[in-house]
This record gives structure tokens, C-alpha cells and sequence, in this order.
């Protein structure tokens, strides 16, 4: 079979992505700071730092450690507001086929609907991905996820505010994901991501102090988290009936294939960008040739296929 006749396009909503590699909100920067590692065109999508109503100077110092097999991390969604977004790091994306994510966050349910709203009318902006996830601030992000109703509340608020393609994304900190997954589709949610960080700490037994300064917890991320990850997105993909989105410890193709078998439509890479900033575009190159070696025409071939028995 030639490269040409493989097909590795899937659909996400509205959304038709040219692959399904898309980098992680708040590890790919604006696109631009990735400009000489990976062309964008090359991409599934592209999904941009978290941005709210206002520009928000995130945690506190002592924000991000390196940890066995990932990194301990509290970034407190630092970005620079939706208006600054719209005029400044916009435009540099539009230059590309590629459709643009912005991920979105809010201290409450109106910020939320704002943002959603202001982004609807920008030229440009192709979907939302919605942060109910964040694991490191106070109000908002996490607060909204770990809460079936105020889920409810802040996905159907966006989704009366916007035709744009709407992505709640899952806070792994909870008991049961599956309940907050059909909560977001019963609430008009065009597909799921997941997960966000998980909930952890270091402490220096030294001076006994939190490893991040007085913000104390922050996200795990990366390889160490890529087992829970899949085992949750295996329970969501059973459980809904819009796409889902895969995240966590993705560090190539092997991993990305993972999920797709366990019936994720697409996969988000995060922390490995800032280990290896090609890691996208080689996982797309690695996807493709594993259904090249195989004969497979189309990666939805791929998507779903694991094997129970
Ligand atoms: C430095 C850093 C910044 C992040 N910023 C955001 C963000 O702005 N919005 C968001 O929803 N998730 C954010 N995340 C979470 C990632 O998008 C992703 O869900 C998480 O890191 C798990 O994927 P990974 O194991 O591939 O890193 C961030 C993660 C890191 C490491």
C-alpha cells in the first residue's frame, strides 16, 4: 500500500481533523513558540493555553518538578485573556489549515459563557475545549468537575452561547468518571476529553516544605499517569456516545495507538512536548506507518478495536 492511500482523517463534532495527534492545552504555549520544531499544518488541531475573560498570572513560584516518570506541576492557568488572545496570538494561527481549540476556563459559570461567546465570533476558532479540570486553583477549573450539577450548569451554559464545537475536559479526581461524562453529553457536549492532571504533592524533608512553595499540590502528569488515563477513557468511550479525546503520559505512536484502540477518536500529547517538541508530528508519522505496515487503510479502522476475549 502507498503512504498516499492511508487515511488517517477523523471527526471530532464539527471538527475534521487531518490526523488524530492534537498537543495539550498549556504545553504547546500559542502555537508560535513551537514554529521551528513542528509545522502546524502537519496536525490534527492545535489547542492553545487556557484563557479566560481577563489575563490571570497563574500560581505562585516553585511551579513545576520533574518526578520519576512525569512531572509535579502547578501552572494556576496562567494566560493572557481572551481579548489579548483574539488580537495578538490569533492571527499567527489563522495562517494554518489547521482547525484551532481554545481551551477555556472561568472562576464561574458566567465567565465561562463570555469567553464562549466572545470566541464564537472570532474569525478562526474552530472549537472550545472546556477546562472544568484544572487540578491547581481555587475557583473554578477542578471545582466545577468534581460536581455532576455544576458540570451540568457550566457545559449547557456554553453550549446555549456557541455553535462552535464544545470539548468538556475531565478531571480524573473523582470516583466514578462515567457520571460526569453522560452529564456532559446529556448537557450538549460534542465530545470529552480526558484527563486532566492528577492531585499530587512533594515535600523537601529537608526544610519540610511543600516541593512547590505555598501553593503545596499541584498536577501529575506524564508517562506515570498514561495507565489510569487509558482505563478511564476505556470506561467514558463505553459510556457516551459523542468522541472521545485521550490524554495522558503519551509519548509517541505506541502509546497514541493505545488509546485509539480503546476507542478514543483522538489523543492530546502534553507534558512529552517540553521533553521532545517533535513529538507530535513523529507520532503522526509513526501512526501512519503502523497501518501502513499493516494494511490498513483508515485509522478508524483502528479506533475501538481492542480485542476483549
Ligand atoms: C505545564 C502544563 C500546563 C498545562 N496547562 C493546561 C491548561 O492551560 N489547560 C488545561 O486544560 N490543561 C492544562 N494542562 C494539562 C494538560 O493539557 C494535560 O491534560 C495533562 O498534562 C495530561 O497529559 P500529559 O500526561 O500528556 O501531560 C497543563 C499541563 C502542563 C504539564
Amino acid at each position: 500500500m502507498s503512504s498516499q492511500a492511508v487515511d488517517l482523517s477523523v471527526s471530532i463534532g464539527k471538527l475534521k481533523l487531518k490526523n488524530p495527534v492534537i498537543p495539550a492545552a498549556g504545553t504547546f504555549g500559542y502555537g508560535e513558540e513551537f514554529a521551528n520544531f513542528v509545522d502546524i499544518n502537519e496536525l490534527g488541531a492545535v489547542i492553545v493555553k487556557g484563557t479566560g475573560l481577563y489575563p490571570r498570572l497563574g500560581s505562585f513560584e516553585h511551579r513545576f518538578l520533574e518526578i520519576p516518570g512525569g512531572s509535579l506541576c502547578t501552572i494556576g492557568l496562567q494566560g493572557v485573556g481572551v481579548e489579548v488572545f483574539i488580537k495578538e496570538k490569533l492571527p499567527y494561527l489563522r495562517r494554518f489549515s489547521t482547525p484551532v481549540i481554545v481551551n477555556i476556563v472561568g472562576d464561574d459559570i458566567d465567565e465561562f459563557a463570555q469567553v464562549a461567546e466572545i470566541l464564537s465570533r472570532a474569525e478562526g476558532v474552530a472549537g472550545l475545549e472546556v477546562n472544568i479540570s484544572c487540578p491547581n486553583v481555587e475557583k473554578g477549573g477542578m471545582h466545577f468537575g468534581v460536581d455532576p450539577e455544576a458540570t451540568f450548569e457550566v457545559v449547557r451554559a456554553i453550549r446555549n452561547n456557541t455553535d462552535l464545537t464544545v470539548i468538556p475536559k475531565l478531571t480524573p479526581n473523582v470516583t466514578d468518571i462515567t457520571i460526569f461524562a453522560k452529564v456532559c453529553e446529556e448537557a450538549g457536549a460534542d465530545a470529552i476529553s480526558l484527563i486532566n492532571g492528577l492531585v499530587g504533592m512533594a515535600i523537601d524533608i529537608n526544610t519540610r516544605r511543600s516541593k512547590l512553595g505555598k501553593n503545596l499540590t499541584g498536577g501529575v502528569t506524564g508517562p506515570c499517569i498514561k495507565p489510569i488515563a487509558l482505563r478511564m477513557v476505556w470506561q467514558v468511550v463505553h459510556t457516551v456516545s459523542i468522541p472521545v479525546i485521550g490524554i495522558g503520559g503519551i509519548t509517541g505512536a505506541e502509546d497514541a495507538l493505545e488509546f485509539l484502540v480503546a476507542g478514543a477518536t483522538a489523543i492530546e500529547i502534553g507534558t512529552y512536548n517540553l521533553i521532545e517538541p517533535k513529538v507530535t508530528i513523529k507520532t503522526v508519522q509513526g501512526i501512519k506507518q503502523y497501518l501502513i505496515d499493516r494494511g490498513i487503510n483508515s485509522v478508524n479502522e483502528i479506533i475501538g478495536s481492542m480485542v476483549l476475549s
